[in-house]
């Protein structure tokens, strides 16, 4: 996914847009780009890497788009960094998103004698415009887009006409109004200093701005009428403040967030617990981090409420949808509400007459607008590209539903009250300086294994997902059961192996699989309520029953962010990732 950004109104626009890209950078950080409008001039600048480590030049003109780029199609170069161009060089586009059916439209451009200068997808858009632009520049952008196969999201200004456009499928734009300025970008945290009035723009919603703002529907050409809602959070909540990296800070949220999750509205809570009682299968789906929560949801669910629900990662679902029907449930768990696999995913369950019920934590995203009820879990802005609050508040709001559905709310509640005030407890300085000790010891290591069972095997899976997506060190997480069968050939002389490990019937067990690695010289890290002689080194944790999952993986996502910053590496913006993937 990329960031995109627009300005119209009556300030320099290049600053504005500057500071907007680097409140986006987490949306995408290979290269950023800029095009102001100055009466019949546009004026480009580009550049590699992040914005913020970039000097800040000066563009004159009121109108400007910019973006930051992840980059899916064409390499990480200057030439295929947005704004893209048509022929004339007077039409600018930036866009996030995908579009399917690029090559076919490019050749059929190229044979119309259009010069093509990047390898992207995105640069059939300025040209498809350019093909259209006697009809005028709204008529000739509807023209286009309805040309394009995928998802996207786009921002165009052309040179003579002082007028911003945006158009919106699939991914996200949102339009932030100010008094005699708009702005429109692909998340709020770009303009919220400036306002927190905002606007949704949904699927085939185009959004002209000239001093006023105009909606139209681009498939009937139709006006539309947007409501206007206001933001009840400040841009100080989408900032590090003191924390020198995002992922720390939202960490250490965990102090607040988890108790956030789990006020919720009670009535929803029981309408959902009967409605995932009485469907004829229910399907939890989500993507990487989340996806570890909808697998941990399946077995709290049949631990706490003996009740069987279907773990699919999102981009797997396609292999399901024929088991739908209208008596299916779909829990589908994002923290951004804008994953294209999971988006998938609902599109096909709606097809099917399936009821979809989402936790989400962006308020106004696609899925939060396409579900038939959204839980929002509350944990504000979460801007790392590695997952944390929201992974906890995610587990916290699943293990209240189990408790919901077998009609013991109350004491789901207490549990998890009583977890968010353990948590409290461990997120010190002290806790934090024992792992970073660890994280010392282990910064060199090639690999790193972990291991759980039950509620805990899903956890050893994420916590794989966290020391790779940020460390880049080589992890991987079993089933403690399957250590046998394969992986324990992997271990060696000090191979570091970490052993999620609760007070429950499986104890005995992983704790038998932890000696089994010491046997075989590995270095075993015990993740544990209480100590033992198979452990060379013990992070405690709260003894919190049922939500073990959330209190887990807490020290492995500080450890993760402390082997990160040892080895050099910004855990902010891991290499290659990004914070939602809005294309397939
Ligand atoms: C990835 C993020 O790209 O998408 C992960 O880096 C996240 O942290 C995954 O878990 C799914 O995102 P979401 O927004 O659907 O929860």
């Amino acid at each position: 996914m990329c960031g995109i950004v627009g300005y119209i109104g009556d300030r320099e626009a290049y600053p504005i847009i500057h500071d907007a890209l680097k409140r986006l950078e987490y949306r995408g950080y290979d290269s950023y780009g800029f095009a102001t409008l100055d009466k019949e001039a546009i004026h480009i600048e580009k550049g590699m890497g992040k914005i913020s480590e970039a000097e800040i030049g000066r563009l004159p003109g009121m109108v400007a788009v910019g973006h930051s780029r992840w980059a899916t199609h064409g390499g990480v170069t200057k030439r295929n960094a947005h704004p893209h161009t048509d022929c004339s060089g007077r039409i600018a586009v930036v866009h996030n998103g995908i579009i399917e059916n690029f090559q076919e439209l490019r050749k059929e451009l190229e044979e119309r004698g259009h010069v093509f200068k990047s390898e992207t997808d995105t640069e059939i858009i300025p040209h498809l415009i350019e093909e259209n632009i006697s009809w005028g520049l709204e008529e000739a952008v509807i023209k286009a887009v309805q040309r394009l196969k995928g998802r996207y999201a786009i921002a165009v200004i052309r040179a003579g006409e002082e007028r911003l456009v945006g158009v919106r499928r699939g991914s996200p734009l949102i339009v932030g109004k100010g008094k005699s300025e708009t702005f429109i970008a692909s998340d709020i945290p770009a303009f919220l200093k400036h306002t927190n009035k905002v606007m949704y723009l949904d699927d085939n919603e185009m959004i002209v701005a000239d001093g006023k703002a105009k909606f139209f529907n681009v498939e009937t050409g139709e006006p539309v009428r947007k409501r206007l809602i206001t933001i009840d959070w400040d841009a100080k909540q989408a900032e590090k403040g003191d924390y020198p990296h995002f992922m720390l800070k939202e960490i250490m949220e965990q102090k607040d967030t988890i108790i956030r999750a789990i006020n919720q509205n009670e009535e929803a809570i029981l309408k959902t617990a009967e409605e995932i009682k009485r469907a004829h299968g229910t399907f939890f789906t989500g993507c990487g981090t989340a996806g570890k929560v909808c697998m941990a949801g399946e077995y709290i669910f049949s631990r706490v409420a003996n009740k069987h629900v279907n773990f699919v990662v999102s981009s797997e679902f396609p292999n399901y949808n024929h088991f739908l029907t209208d008596k299916t449930l779909l829990v589908t768990i994002s923290q951004s509400g804008e994953t294209a696999d999971v988006m998938e995913a609902v599109e096909a369950a709606r097809k099917a007459g399936v009821r979809v019920i989402s936790l989400v934590n962006v308020m106004g995203s696609s899925l939060h607008r396409n579900s038939d009820y959204t839980f929002l879990i509350n944990a504000g802005p979460e801007k790392a590209v590695a997952s944390t609050k929201a992974t906890t508040s995610q587990l916290a709001l699943v293990t209240l539903l189990a408790y919901a559905v077998t009609g013991r709310l109350e004491e789901g509640k207490r549990l998890l009250m009583e977890t968010a005030s353990k948590v409290n407890d461990m997120l010190n300085p002290r806790y934090e300086a024992r792992i970073t000790r660890l994280a010392r010891k282990l910064r060199n290591s090639r690999d790193v294994y972990i291991i759980g069972r039950s509620l805990n095997y899903p956890m050893a899976l994420e916590s794989a997902i966290k020391i790779m997506e940020v460390s880049y060190i080589h992890a991987q997480g079993f089933a403690g059961g399957e250590l046998k069968h394969g992986p324990l050939a992997l271990i060696g002389g000090g191979t570091p192996c970490i052993v999620l490990v609760a007070n429950d019937e499986n104890r005995d067990d992983i704790i038998s699989n932890a000696m089994e690695i010491k046997a075989r010289g590995g270095y075993v890290i015990g993740v544990s309520p209480e100590n033992n002689d198979a452990f060379d080194y013990w992070l405690r944790v709260p003894d919190v029953g049922n939500a073990s999952p959330i209190v887990n993986i807490i020290p492995i996502q500080i450890l993760a962010y402390h082997l990160a910053v040892l080895r050099g590496y910004d855990p902010d913006y891991p290499r290659n990732l990004a914070k939602s993937v809005v294309v397939k």
